[in-house]
C-alpha cells in the first residue's frame, strides 16, 4: 500500500440510517442514471446511487415518464431520488410523492445549469436567489421523514460564490448532507473542478459533504478524498463510459492497486445484462433506442467497433440485438487471453 493511501483514514458517510465507508457514489445524471444503470453500478461497487433529476411538476401530476424515473428496484438500494423545482409548496408535495417509493434519501437539485431547468427558475438558478432556495429546502425537509440532502455548485459565477454561506444555512434547516460539484453555474462543465472550493464547504459545516467533479480514475478519487477531507466521493461522467470505475476504485482504496480492468468478454456480458435490465424496465422500443448510446463506450477498443456499432444501430428489435450480442460473445471468447492487459483492453479511465 502506498503512503498516500495510508493517509486516507476511513471516512464514514452517515445519512439517516445509512452508514457507508469510503463511499463512492453514482451521480444523478439525466439520460443515464436510470434504474438499469443504477443497478449495474451498484453491482460494480457504487455504494449509493441517485435517480435522474425529476421535476416537481412531473411528480405532483405523475406525468410522462416520471413514474418510471422514480421506480426503484430492491437490488439498487441504497438509492436517492433527486427532485427539482422552485415552488416550495409544490416541492413539498413532490417530496411526499417521491417518498412513497421509499428511497433511502431525497436529494434536491440546486446545481443543474441546463436551460430547461434554470430557464424555469430551478436548479442552479436558485443559487442566485438564496432566500427562495432556503424556503424550498426547508419545505422539503419538513414535508418528509426521510433524510433530505442537497446537491449544488460553488455559486452562480466567480463573483457570487455562496456555497459556504448556503451550506451553513442549509445545515441549520435540517438538511442532512451536501454534495458540492466544484464549479460555478457559469462554468457549466468547462475548466477544471475547483476542489479547494469543496474543501472550504467541508471545513465550514458539520453535516457530511460529498465531493464531486472530475473524478476520472481511482487515483483521482483518492486525491479528492485527501485534498478536501470529504466524507464521500461522487462520480458522474467517468462512470457513464466505464461503470467498472467503482470496482477498480474500491479495490484501489482498499489495497493500493486497482482491480484488473474487464476483458472484452466481461464487457459484452455487461452490455447483454444492461439490455435485459433495460427491456424489463422500459419496454422494447425505448430499451433498444437508449442502448444505442452505450455501445461505443462498452465495446471501446473492440477491433471492429465501427462496423459492429453500425450493425447494432440498425437493429430495431430486441431479439435481433440479443442474437448479435450472443454471436459477439462467442467471438470474443476466442479473442480474450484471460490477461486483459495483454488483450489490450486497458481503459484510459483506469489509468492513474
Ligand atoms: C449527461 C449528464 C446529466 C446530468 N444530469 C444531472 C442530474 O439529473 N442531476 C444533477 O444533480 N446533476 C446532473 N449532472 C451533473 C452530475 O451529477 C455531476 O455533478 C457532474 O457531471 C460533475 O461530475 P463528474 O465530473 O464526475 O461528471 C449531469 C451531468 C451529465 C454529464
Amino acid at each position: 500500500m502506498n503512503a498516500h493511501l495510508d493517509s486516507l483514514d476511513t471516512r464514514t458517510l452517515r445519512i439517516g440510517a445509512l452508514q457507508l465507508e469510503n463511499a463512492l457514489l453514482l451521480a444523478p445524471m439525466e439520460g443515464y442514471s436510470d434504474q438499469p444503470f443504477r443497478r449495474i453500478c451498484r453491482r460494480l461497487g457504487a455504494d449509493l446511487v441517485y435517480t435522474e433529476f425529476t421535476s416537481s411538476e412531473g411528480l405532483v401530476r405523475l406525468a410522462g415518464r416520471t413514474a418510471s424515473k422514480i421506480a426503484l428496484a430492491e437490488d439498487e438500494r441504497p438509492v436517492g431520488i433527486q427532485i427539482y423545482g422552485r415552488d416550495a409548496g409544490r416541492m413539498a408535495l413532490a417530496a411526499r410523492r417521491a417518498a412513497e417509493n421509499e428511497p433511502d434519501l431525497l436529494d434536491i437539485n440546486f446545481g443543474c445549469p441546463a436551460r430547461k431547468v434554470c430557464g424555469g427558475g430551478a436548479g442552479s438558478q436558485l443559487m442566485r436567489e438564496p432566500e427562495l432556495l432556503l424556503e424550498v429546502a426547508g419545505a422539503v425537509a419538513r414535508a418528509v421523514e426521510l433524510p433530505v440532502t442537497v446537491k449544488m455548485r460553488l455559486g452562480w459565477d466567480e463573483g457570487s460564490r455562496n456555497a459556504v454561506e448556503l451550506a451553513l444555512r442549509l445545515q441549520d434547516l435540517g438538511i442532512r448532507a451536501l454534495t458540492i460539484h466544484g464549479r460555478t453555474r457559469c462554468q457549466k462543465f468547462e475548466g477544471e473542478a475547483d476542489w479547494d472550493g469543496i474543501a472550504e464547504v467541508k471545513r465550514a459545516v458539520e453535516i457530511p459533504v460529498i465531493g464531486n467533479g472530475d473524478v476520472k480514475s481511482p487515483r483521482d478519487a483518492l486525491r479528492l478524498f485527501l485534498h478536501t477531507g470529504v466524507d464521500a466521493v461522487m462520480i458522474g461522467r467517468a462512470a457513464i463510459h466505464y461503470p467498472w470505475i467503482f470496482r477498480e476504485t474500491r479495490e484501489f482504496l482498499r489495497t493500493g492497486t486497482p482491480s484488473a480492468p474487464p476483458d472484452l468478454a466481461e464487457r459484452v456480458a455487461l452490455l447483454r445484462g444492461h439490455l435485459d435490465l433495460a427491456l424489463a424496465h422500459k419496454g422494447e422500443h425505448r430499451a433498444v433506442l437508449e442502448m444505442r448510446k452505450m455501445y461505443a463506450a462498452y465495446l471501446r477498443d473492440y477491433p471492429g467497433i465501427r462496423s459492429l456499432r453500425m450493425e447494432l444501430m440498425a437493429l430495431d428489435e430486441a431479439p435481433a440485438v440479443r442474437a448479435r450480442l450472443e454471436r459477439l460473445q462467442e467471438e470474443v471468447a476466442g479473442l480474450d487471453t484471460g490477461d486483459s492487459a495483454a488483450a489490450g483492453w486497458t481503459p484510459a479511465a483506469a489509468a492513474s
